[in-house]
């Protein structure tokens, strides 16, 4: 297993980072429009119940609180403990946004708790298995929609493409815990690339799709399903 697969490390990390990434999170340009998006691609309606994977800072909980409305419930959990201090500040002002800490994997909710929609944006790739956790978050979904979001390389072949990626592998380098290695045995974008590719084909192959985007110069890829 990885480092960053590592949940001591990954919750180290983003503990010790979590004001600079809620920065990056909510005022990278372009960010607000994929999370409109992605929220958008939840097919939520009012009085609907959201859960949100890895939530982090909470720069999606607003957009999902705005789409179920006073009468709906917003759940987000995430593992780490400074990064959830922040969504609750973010969200302290509505009394239907729950955030709670807990691993995305082993989501601690209620087996009777009715779930319409699950988001995970930029999480999968710190899972071990992104293609299980999908797989268990479909079948806790049953007949909703299940949405993620996530960077990978551009694979489209336009012209900025190189540019672009070259720009994502020193982000992904430089984010990857414990960043202080400057070595890795094998490359951190190829390993963080095929676990992309494989939460979003377990999502298309489990759903009919509502949503296949991409966004921030090709390198975000935005999966939407209704499931069956
Ligand atoms: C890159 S951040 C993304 C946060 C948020 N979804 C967003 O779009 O800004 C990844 C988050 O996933 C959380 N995370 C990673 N693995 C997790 C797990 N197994 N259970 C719960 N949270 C997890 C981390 O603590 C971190 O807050």
């Amino acid at each position: 297993m990885s480092a960053s697969e590592r949940p001591e490390s990954a919750r180290e990390f983003y503990g010790r980072w979590a004001a600079l990434y809620d920065l990056i999170a909510r005022k990278t340009p372009g960010v607000a429009h994929l999370r409109r998006r992605a929220a958008a691609a939840c097919r939520l309606e009012p009085g609907d119940t959201v859960v949100e994977m890895g939530c982090g800072t909470g720069a999606n909980l607003p957009y999902l609180r705005e789409a179920v409305g006073p009468e709906g419930t917003v759940i987000g959990i995430d593992f780490t403990g400074p990064v959830l201090e922040r969504a609750r500040d973010l969200v302290s002002g509505y009394d239907n946004v729950h955030v709670v800490r807990g691993d995305a994997t082993r989501p601690p909710l209620d087996a009777a708790e009715d779930v319409d929609a699950l988001l995970a944006t930029f999480v999968v790739g710190m899972l071990e298995d992104p293609a299980g956790a999908v797989d268990d978050w479909c079948d806790m979904v049953g007949d909703g929609h299940v949405v993620l979001a996530n960077a990978a390389r551009n694979d489209g072949g336009e012209w900025y493409a190189p540019a672009v990626n070259a720009a994502f592998r020193a982000i992904v380098v430089l984010s990857t815990p414990p960043t202080t290695r400057l070595r890795y045995e094998d490359d951190p974008t190829g390993r963080l690339d095929a676990k992309i590719d494989a939460a979003h084909g377990r999502l298309r192959e489990r759903s009919s799709a509502v949503a296949d985007e991409r966004h921030l110069f090709g390198v975000v890829r935005l999966t939407g399903g209704r499931l069956a």
